[in-house]
């Protein structure tokens, strides 16, 4: 028998849980833009900070690394972080985490020998104290210096890097809880920001996440929607979802035809998440031997993709929604996928301004979409059916 290795099939490229490697990611050629530009007049010593905002799998976590890797590009020193890995959140622990990030960052780059030690030195001496008040405290270790606060401890910070670096970016994920007791700790990232401002100190701070201040028009607070304009993350044009299939698929020499991509961006209607999903399901339907995935591989994906892959990225909103939610959601579903809100209020006999913070609280998780005012619908069709079984 002839070995051919052509006949191979590459482990399936497709992986809806994690976020994308920058360079594979595809489209938000807008917002991506609009990145650059802050972090431009960052460079430059204004205050050009945004937040990224969209619903669960919409992309916010590919986004903020994409970020990351093009401030690296363009001379600054990039930190991501997730808020997910902290147990308590207050201004304290908020500070000391991006002290510390920033320190860990720095001893990577002396490691891969990007900037010099003698930085890292400079760096470590800003040690964190946790005061027994409120105030936050962060001590220099040698001389004792005391830095009150996080934004002489970031002045201090960028002493030291200036002469390496352009700029220092933080990315926060999963920065919603940041939006807690009236947005307190936005306050304070603005407060620092602004503080750097006067000494334009070239420090941007992005938070990502499913974020209320970049909500449905007028839901934000203005003045924290000045200082992070939301770049809104939003289901892939039918371009973006080709490309997204396309970057996929040429290097595991697998083709696709038009006609089947156009059916695939319809089902998933682009989302991201869903997108990856139901392509990952269909090239596990490939034989060995098939260089051509088809709409054969997608019609024997569709009840796994539907009763398992979909089942358990959809449960989240069931699951996490109270009574009320759950009841609204359901009359949505019931009635297609979208309906108005004076439609629900007959349906759940109930007023309008009963139904309206549950409403918010829907569109702010991402379960639901506001197309007008007050008109609203799934953020998914398919979550129509998973709803009703
Ligand atoms: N611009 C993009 N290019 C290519 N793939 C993308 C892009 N954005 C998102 N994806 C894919 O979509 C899926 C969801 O992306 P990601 O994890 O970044 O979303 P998220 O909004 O952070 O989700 P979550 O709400 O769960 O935190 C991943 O499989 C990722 O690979
Ligand atoms: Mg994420």
């Amino acid at each position: 028998m002839r070995n051919d290795n052509s006949a191979m099939l590459s482990p399936n490229p497709f992986n809806p849980g994690s976020p994308i490697d920058p360079s594979d990611f595809v489209g938000r050629m807008q917002e991506l833009e609009n990145f650059r530009q802050k972090l431009r007049q960052t460079e430059q010593g204004s205050l050009a900070s945004m937040a990224v905002a969209g619903g669960y799998g919409i992309g916010k976590t590919s986004f903020l690394h994409k970020c990351k890797s093009i401030a690296e590009e363009n001379g600054a020193l990039s930190i991501y972080f997730s808020l997910n890995e902290m147990d308590v959140l207050n201004r304290e622990t908020l500070a000391r985490m991006l002290i510390e990030r920033l320190q860990e960052k720095v001893e990577e780059e002396v490691i891969l020998n990007r900037i010099s030690s003698r930085i890292l030195s400079g760096l470590k001496k800003i040690k964190i104290t946790i005061a027994s008040t409120m105030e936050v405290e962060l001590k220099e270790d040698v001389e004792s210096q005391p830095f009150p606060n996080l934004h002489s401890a970031l002045l201090s910070a960028w002493g030291n890097l200036k002469a390496d670096k352009k700029a220092i970016v933080f990315l926060i994920d999963e920065a919603r809880v940041l939006e807690r007791n009236r947005a307190d700790l936005v306050l304070y990232l603005r407060a620092v920001l602004e503080q750097l401002q006067i000494r334009k100190i070239p420090i941007m701070v992005v938070p990502g996440g499913k974020l209320t201040i970049s909500g449905p028009s007028g839901s934000g607070f203005s003045p924290l929607v000045r200082t992070f304009p939301p770049v809104i993350l939003e289901n892939f044009t039918s371009i973006e979802s080709k490309a997204f299939i396309r970057k996929k698929l040429e290097p595991v020499k697998i083709s696709i035809s038009d006609e089947v991509m156009n059916k695939v961006h319809g089902v998933t209607e682009g989302h991201p998440f869903v997108l990856s999903a139901y392509m990952a399901t269909a090239y596990s339907k490939l034989k060995q031997s098939e260089k051509e995935i088809r709409a054969e591989h997608f019609e024997a994906a569709d009840i796994d993709f539907v009763k398992r892959v979909l089942s358990h990225f959809f449960a989240r909103f069931l699951d996490q929604a109270g009574k009320t939610s759950k009841l609204i959601l359901t009359e949505i579903a019931k009635n297609g996928g979208q309906i108005t809100l004076a439609e629900l209020s007959t349906k759940l006999n109930k007023e309008g301004n009963e139904l309206s913070p549950y409403l918010a609280k829907l569109t702010q998780d991402g379960a639901i979409i506001r197309i007008n005012r007050g008109e609203y619908k799934l953020f998914h069709k398919l979550l129509v059916d998973y709803i009703l079984t």
